[in-house]
């Protein structure tokens, strides 16, 4: 399914005396398959955007599109929608969403999403093998936690058993707000590692809201830059990075990549890289052993 918002506004406490405009207007079109990457610095209504997809909030002002029009798709700016139905194709994992875990055991946490969203499987060992495949999907053993506490797991698995309870409806589309946000760098490789194994089966598209500038280039297919509650950029990472400058004009960083590719420009040596560690080190590579390191470039004095 497709997501394609056009005009969509969004306004906080729009009747106080203080509104907030959070959305002024978002065009944006994600296609099915992507592993799509959200950027922008806070309060650029990144969170506010990706609420609007499974009907967390309700949209307000504009349009916006789940899949086709009619059976195949949803309308989110009619009341009639079937919101119960979308929220089972739409997953939305919030950020930090290991503070929601509420339940006595890891199992009942899990097979709480499940029973929320796909009233139709009620039979307890169905829900248990869903469970179970959810719970195997994000790298747990069933047997070993599904009784425990999901409060007795460290911080990692519970951001894991979090990402379980989401998963476990087989979202078509799943969305994750800062997923990486706090994880050491393993658990950040790890989280990265497990969106890609599920990307691309029954979860065809995957956005990501990430302050990560290396997170974006190495894992999207495209992304968008968000400020003032509005797209400002769009592309593929390679596009994105490649203005490099302007992204730090707006108070965002560039990819680590990018800001090596921006001092070897000062030394007058250009690398024509997507930004990804790999490609970056391969170009290098290239450039050295044509010799020309270091003595030839575009902007070489
Ligand atoms: N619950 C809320 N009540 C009032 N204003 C809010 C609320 N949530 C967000 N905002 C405001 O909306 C704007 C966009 O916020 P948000 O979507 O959270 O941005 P981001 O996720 O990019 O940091 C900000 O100005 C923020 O202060
Ligand atoms: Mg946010």
């Amino acid at each position: 399914m497709r997501i394609v918002a056009k005009g969509l506004t969004y306004t906080y406490n729009p009747k106080s005396p203080f509104p907030s405009q959070a959305l002024k207007g978002v065009d944006l079109t994600i296609e099915e398959g992507e592993f799509f990457g959200i950027i922008g610095h806070t309060g650029s209504g990144k969170s506010t955007f990706v609420q609007h997809l499974n009907a967390l909030i309700k949209v307000t002002g504009g349009e916006l599109r789940i899949g086709g029009i009619g059976d195949a798709g949803y309308d989110l700016a009619d009341k009639k929608c079937n919101f119960l139905e979308l929220r089972s194709k739409v997953g939305m994992v919030f950020q930090y969403p290991e503070y929601q875990l509420f339940a006595e055991t890891v199992e009942k946490d899990v097979a709480f999403g499940l029973k929320n969203f796909r009233r139709d499987i009620k039979d307890e060992k169905e829900i248990a093998a869903h469970v179970k495949e959810a719970l195997e999907t994000v790298g747990l053993n069933y047997a070993a936690v599904k009784d425990c506490s999901p409060f007795e797991l460290s911080g990692g698995q519970k951001r894991r058993v979090a990402i379980a309870g989401v998963i476990v409806t087989k979202p078509e589309i799943l969305i994750l707000d800062e997923p990486a946000a706090g994880l050491d760098p393993l658990g950040k490789q790890e989280l990265m590692e497990l969106l890609h194994s599920i990307h691309g089966g029954w979860c065809k598209t995957i956005v990501i809201v990430s302050h990560d500038m290396d997170e974006i280039a190495e894992n999207c297919t495209r992304a968008a830059v968000f400020s003032e509650g509005k797209v400002v950029m769009e592309g593929k990472p390679a596009e994105i990075f490649r203005r490099g400058e302007e992204l730090l004009s707006l108070g965002l960083d560039v990819p680590t990549t990018a800001r090596c590719a921006m001092l070897l420009k000062e030394r007058g040596i250009r690398i024509d890289t997507d930004f990804t560690c790999d490609d970056f080190a391969e170009k290098v590579l290239a450039l050295y052993a044509e010799g020309k390191a270091g003595k030839e470039g575009g902007d070489a004095q």
